[in-house]
């Protein structure tokens, strides 16, 4: 079993509602995961068969959810050594904006910026397209977990 410690970033409540249905998929498959919807650094564990599931919109122009910027500031402002975090990430958009999934790129490249390792791609959902977020990133979760060698 592993853990999985999923960081929501979300305005109008889509990326919860996805970050609900992944940790569902995560228990139904024997491991552990539990959700905050007001990320802290605190919130991350770096322990062996532990996992960060980092989950966001975009909003504004290209902005991260008010609920999501606390965690950013203290990225960018304390700079925490990260190394042996291993996460994934995905990010919910709509691809009619030119900054589009802007706001998961950016906590990617700051997670990776202090030493954090990506286990796998990272999705990016276009809200404007016709397939269920839960489905495309349900699919997306199996492949990432059989990619990384996490038992399912
Ligand atoms: C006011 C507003 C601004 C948005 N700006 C962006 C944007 O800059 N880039 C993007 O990819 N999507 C943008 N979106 C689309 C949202 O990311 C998308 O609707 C998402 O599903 C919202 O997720 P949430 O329900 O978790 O807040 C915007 C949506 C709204 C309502």
């Amino acid at each position: 079993m592993s853990h999985f410690t999923l960081l929501v970033g979300s305005t109008l409540g889509g990326a919860e509602d996805l970050a609900d249905h992944l940790a569902e998929k995560l228990c139904d498959l024997g491991h552990q995961a539990v959700i905050h919807t007001s990320p802290q650094f605190d919130h991350i564990l770096i322990e062996p068969c532990h996992y960060l599931l980092l989950i966001c919109s975009t909003h504004g122009a290209g902005d991260l959810p008010d609920n999501i910027q606390p965690f950013s500031r203290q990225l960018l402002e304390q700079r925490p050594d990260l190394r042996g975090l291993s996460y994934l990430a995905v990010g919910l958009g709509d691809s009619s904006y030119d900054t589009f999934c802007q706001a998961i790129r950016s906590l990617d490249q700051q997670l990776l910026d202090c030493g954090a390792m990506r286990i796998g791609d990272r999705l990016e959902i276009d809200v404007g397209q016709p397939d269920l977020p839960e489905i495309l990133a349900g699919h997306w979760l199996d492949q990432q977990l059989e990619r990384a060698g996490i038992d399912r």
